[in-house]
């Protein structure tokens, strides 16, 4: 046990939706299928693969169903899929996910934003969503936008974010991710949200999801280690942004994740060298650097 009292993290890795869903390299079927079984192949045990929303909202996840026909399928990694509705579910089902995201947020211009509806018709639609997956027996994630801020509304307090928590909670979540949609939460807003939430519902079905616009997920990482989060929402090479937040930069790199948790004797099961090699995959193919402060240095490193 190290000095955060957390011994081993559990990683979802996020890039092959979260990333690519606002990239505007183009990108193929064939590239989403073999950046998912590289990921699966260096450790990661939850990969979302893509979304089942309008392909007129975000082109970029349209031929999700194509992708996960087409990848790899272990015993022990959890292919995920994002839905907004029945619809999505429907489609989810019919490609044989191992599991489902539904998404709402803490603030209702985002949510209007996002998804074209307020908090509560959110819930509205992710009844059916939810009944359907009790039915067959799919694990439902839920996530929460905008923890600690709105690029619409700006701050937004742990008393916006906590009854939404608790409500996926309770219609039957396995688990809730906090989105720091835009990035701009510190340690002490951080620990400030996730004492709230503790107090209220406990912290054993929190995960947390910061993208890195300001350059402070690894600290808040950290300050939710130390509060007893023990699930990380990563996105290889730092891969992403949201279409509905401008500005927002990509999700905390995985390889930074999994150098500071090696570091810090945290075992999250992940291999860092094998992680490279799909980071260097992944932007060869976008003709571009990683975001990943670790990649950068690491595959630089290994040229000279
Ligand atoms: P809507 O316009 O309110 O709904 O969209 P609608 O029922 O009127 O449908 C409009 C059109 O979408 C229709 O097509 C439907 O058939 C179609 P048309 O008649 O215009 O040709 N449609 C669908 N198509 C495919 N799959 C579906 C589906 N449902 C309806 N499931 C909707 C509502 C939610 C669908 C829309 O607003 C949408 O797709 N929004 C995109 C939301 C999204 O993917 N956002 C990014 C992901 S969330 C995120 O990144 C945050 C996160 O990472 C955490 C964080 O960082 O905070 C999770
Ligand atoms: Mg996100």
């Amino acid at each position: 046990m190290n000095k955060s009292g957390i011994d081993h993290v559990r990683l979802v890795e996020v890039g092959p939706r979260d990333g690519l869903q606002n990239e505007p390299e183009k990108t193929t079927v064939a590239f989403r299928v073999e950046l998912v079984d590289r990921l699966s192949a260096c450790g990661l045990k939850t990969i979302e693969v893509g979304s089942f929303v309008s392909p007129k909202w975000v082109p970029k996840m349209a031929n999700t169903a194509e992708v996960l026909n087409s990848v790899g399928r272990y015993e022990d990694v959890s292919l995920v899929a994002l839905v907004p509705n029945i619809r999505g579910m429907i489609d989810a089902i019919a490609s044989n996910v191992d599991e489902v995201a539904i998404f709402s947020a803490a603030s209702e211009t985002f949510s209007q934003r996002n998804t074209n509806c307020s908090i509560e018709q959110s819930f509205e639609r992710f009844q059916p969503v939810l009944e359907k997956a009790r039915e067959i027996g799919v694990p439902v994630r839920g996530y929460v936008s905008c923890v600690l801020g709105c690029p619409y509304e700006g701050k937004i307090s742990a008393s916006q974010v906590v009854p939404i928590v608790n409500r996926l909670i309770e219609s039957g979540c396995y688990e809730v991710s906090l989105g720091d949609t835009i990035g701009v939460g510190t340690v002490n807003s951080t620990r400030e949200l996730l004492r709230a939430v503790e107090g209220a519902i406990g912290l054993e079905s929190i995960a947390v999801h910061f993208h890195d616009t300001y350059g402070q997920a690894l600290p808040n990482i950290v300050t939710a280690l130390e509060q007893g989060v023990s699930t990380v929402d990563s996105s290889i090479g730092g891969l992403g942004g949201c279409p509905y937040a401008r500005g927002a930069s990509g999700n905390v790199a995985t390889e930074d994740v999994v150098y500071m948790l090696d570091g810090m004797g945290v075992e999250s099961g992940v291999n860092l060298n094998d992680l490279l090699k799909v980071s260097e995959f992944v932007f060869s193919h976008l003709k571009r650097p990683p975001t990943s402060r670790v990649a950068n240095a690491l595959l630089n490193a290994s040229v000279h």
